[in-house]
């Protein structure tokens, strides 16, 4: 019988956690749920822990932490309850915790996403900002500490799954010579460019063929989230941001694909829900049980593929000139984009917007080489010191 996983889920009150515990709650002998980490959602994470029993239960926001340990106490529950960055530190470096899903929303995922990488813990990495922010930092840390990062973002996962046996995290794969990231489109692939501009956040956030969080709802929509994701794809599978190719495929089925030298093209499929990857990488190199319906390939009856419409939407070309230009480019857009998206979802940025913002924080602030944290971290503050300004000063202008 294979030993008890113990895992720690960060982000366990958003769309990946949930998810996550959904396989989780599958297979209890083989997955205990040792720590749930969220920011402020305390009904939604008291209920969670006492489904799911954890030892410690962790809030960053210290008001809804006192709310939970009350709750949780008035419940009759052991679980401990905590606040605070060092807290989140020590549950993914605990000694019974070796999984470690990492499904923070945004740059907030970074330092416990990088905690769980030294604590040579295995990472199942949802925070693709953490990777575009830090990219070469992350991946270095990798090895040295005995950990293992797994992609939960069905595109990089499928591409995983289409890698040969021998591929390294951040390490070009012998024989692969491309890899072929799908986008669903969002919801605007087909909406008059001349209505973008009044789309409401409901709007945006009704992907058709995928449920998430409203930030990388909003991603879908612009297709940032496909730019975030070519440059997770670089760090990922050690290529150059030429050697990633996008494909818009509308039906979502195809989660993408491996090109190899011999002409051969290697594709994952399944229906869209995020609990395949989630089992895929909670398991490998063994498969479990996800509670996802079999794709019924005569129903799905057709497979299309376009080519990414740049001119609909200018963020992909702005994420792949922050890739070619390396250094503090990537988190300079990251930053900016999540000022934006955040505007955009508190009425204060129209749509279009988004991407202007991103377009003139880039512009201005110039790219500096990562050589430590700081460096990230110093870069990240900046760019969204700027984004903020920029949205002020258009205001009206761009609402
Ligand atoms: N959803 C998907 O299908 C999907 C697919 C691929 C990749 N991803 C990636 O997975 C990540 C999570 O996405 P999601 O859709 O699950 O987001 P979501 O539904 O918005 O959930 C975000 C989670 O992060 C927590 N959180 C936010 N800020 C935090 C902070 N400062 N400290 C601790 N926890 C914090 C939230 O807690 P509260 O509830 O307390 O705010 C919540 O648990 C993102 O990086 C996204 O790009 C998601």
């Amino acid at each position: 019988m294979s030993p008890v996983h113990g895992v720690a889920i960060l982000g366990s009150t958003g769309s990946i956690g949930l998810s996550t515990l959904d396989v989780i709650a599958r297979h209890p002998d083989r997955y205990r749920v040792r720590a749930l980490v969220a920011r402020a959602s305390w009904r939604k994470i008291v209920e969670q822990a006492l489904a799911c029993r954890p030892d410690v239960v962790i809030l960053t926001e210290p008001v809804a932490a006192a709310h939970a340990r009350e709750a949780l106490r008035a419940a009759g529950s052991p679980a401990r309850v905590e606040s605070g960055a060092e807290a989140v530190a020590a549950a993914v470096a605990a000694a019974d915790v070796d999984t470690v899903m990492a499904a923070i929303v945004g740059a907030a995922g970074l330092m416990p996403t990088l905690a769980a990488v030294r604590a040579g813990k295995r990472v199942l990495l949802a925070n693709k900002e953490a990777l575009v922010m830090a990219g070469r930092l992350l991946i270095d840390e990798v090895r040295p500490a005995g950990a293992a990062l797994i992609p939960i973002d069905s595109e990089h996962n499928a591409i995983f799954q289409c890698m040969p046996a021998r591929y390294l995290p951040g390490e070009p794969a012998p024989g692969v010579t491309h890899v072929i990231l799908t986008a669903s489109g969002g919801p605007f692939r087909t909406t008059d460019p001349a209505r973008l501009s009044r789309v409401t956040p409901d709007e945006a956030c009704a992907h058709p063929k995928w449920k998430m969080g409203r930030k990388i709802s909003v991603d879908s929509a612009t297709l940032m989230n496909k730019g975030l994701e070519v440059i997770e794809a670089t760090w990922l599978f050690g290529l150059p941001e030429a050697e990633v190719e996008v494909v818009v495929h509308p039906q979502s089925v195809v989660h993408s694909l491996v090109r190899y030298v011999d002409g051969s093209v290697l594709a994952q499929l399944g229906a869209p829900d995020m609990r395949t990857p989630i089992a895929q990488a909670l398991a490998w190199p063994e498969r479990i049980e996800s509670g996802v319906a079999a794709l019924d390939l005569a129903a799905v009856a057709r497979l299309d593929f376009e080519a990414p419409d740049h001119a609909r939407f200018p963020s992909l070309g702005l994420a792949r000139a922050a890739a070619r230009a390396g250094g503090t480019a990537p988190a300079v857009l990251n930053a900016a984009n999540e000022v934006a998206v955040q505007a955009f979802l508190d009425g204060g940025l129209n749509f279009t917007a988004i991407t202007t913002v991103i377009d003139e924080v880039l512009q201005r602030l110039e790219s500096r080489a990562v050589r430590t944290l700081d460096d990230v971290l110093d870069a990240d503050a900046a760019a969204r010191r700027l984004a903020a300004a920029t949205i002020e000063t258009a205001r009206g202008a761009l609402v």
